[in-house]
């Protein structure tokens, strides 16, 4: 992709992954609008690429994915500043947090890592829509692999099992990178939704557990955001595809095509998940 002139939108952009993906794509001359729940924590991720890149073209975005309210309003602002939008990187989430609801009452990995990107895409698809070769990247994990989604337990209905959901929101991103991108190719669309884990990255991820097991070897975040930014920019590769790290069980490595799990290639389980989605958030896209 010829990267200049290219806006990008990353979400959890202050830190971690998204970070490293800011930094690499504003060093590309893309413009980059670095969106977090926290301004001045955002403001602190743009001072700190602006130190090592003062040419950079960066813009603060600020929603809070725990509200469908705040992504509808970042959405509407958005649409409102910008003409185009050529990436859009589903990056942002939480892990194995205390069990806690988001405003529209989804346990929050779900509605975090899954509900709010699905909303967030959906309102900014006629944007997509309107640039020419637009791409979608959603942020899954090697922990979709084993999950399952439990359509009667998206609300902390049954007692919380914090690794089960987290892999559940997980192979939700990745069914939903797979099944958005089936009904771009059914819409005759240009536009790409590819899907993307970073294997096992050295990031704030961990924020919730008591201690990391000893011996758990982690990438440096820049080498782990690798795979997303192959998916966001490359010109070998296709929508529907899933890349991740390529070393031995896609922990660490270089960026290759990633192991796709059976649940998440159930066409059947993403077009029930899809209209699940639709009816929560009151979006139907593509359109
Ligand atoms: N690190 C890994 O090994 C790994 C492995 C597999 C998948 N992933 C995925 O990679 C993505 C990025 O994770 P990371 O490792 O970079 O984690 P991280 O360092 O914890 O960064 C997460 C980002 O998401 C933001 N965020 C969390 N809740 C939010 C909310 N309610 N509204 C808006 N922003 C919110 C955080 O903002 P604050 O700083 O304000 O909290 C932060 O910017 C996630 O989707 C994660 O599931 C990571």
């Amino acid at each position: 992709m010829n990267t200049d002139h290219i806006t990008a939108l990353i979400t959890g952009a202050n830190t971690g992954l998204g970070f490293e993906m800011a930094k690499a794509l504003a060093d590309q001359n893309v413009h980059v609008v670095l969106a977090g729940r926290n301004r001045e924590k955002v403001e602190g991720a743009i001072e700190r690429i602006k130190r090592t890149s003062p040419d950079a073209s960066l813009e603060v975005g600020v929603l809070d994915l725990t509200s469908l309210a705040s992504v509808d309003a970042f959405a509407q602002n958005f649409v409102a500043q910008h003409k185009e939008l050529h990436i859009l990187i589903n990056n942002a989430g939480v892990m194995v947090p205390p069990p806690s609801l988001t405003k529209e009452q989804f346990e929050i990995q779900f509605g975090v890592n899954f509900v709010a990107h699905f909303a967030l895409t959906g309102h900014l698809f006629p944007l997509l829509n309107a640039t020419q070769g637009a791409r979608v990247v959603t942020m899954s994990s090697i922990a979709h692999r084993g999950a399952s989604i439990d359509f009667d337990n998206l609300g902390l209905e049954k007692p919380y099992d914090p690794w089960r959901e987290y892999g559940q929101s997980k192979l939700a991103d990745l069914m939903f990178a797979l099944e958005f991108d089936r009904r771009l190719r059914a819409h005759g669309s240009d536009m790409l939704s590819l899907g993307a884990h970073p294997g096992v990255s050295r990031t704030e991820l961990t924020r919730n557990l008591n201690d990391i097991p000893p011996g758990i070897e982690m990438m440096a975040p820049a080498q782990g955001a690798a795979p997303a930014l192959v998916a966001a920019t490359s010109f070998d590769v296709e929508g529907g595809q899933y890349w991740g790290p390529d070393g031995p069980e896609e922990r660490s490595g270089e960026p290759g095509l990633a192991v796709i799990d059976p649940a998440a290639r159930d066409e059947q389980q993403a077009a029930k998940l899809w209209d699940w989605a639709q009816e929560a958030t009151g979006l139907r896209f593509p359109v």
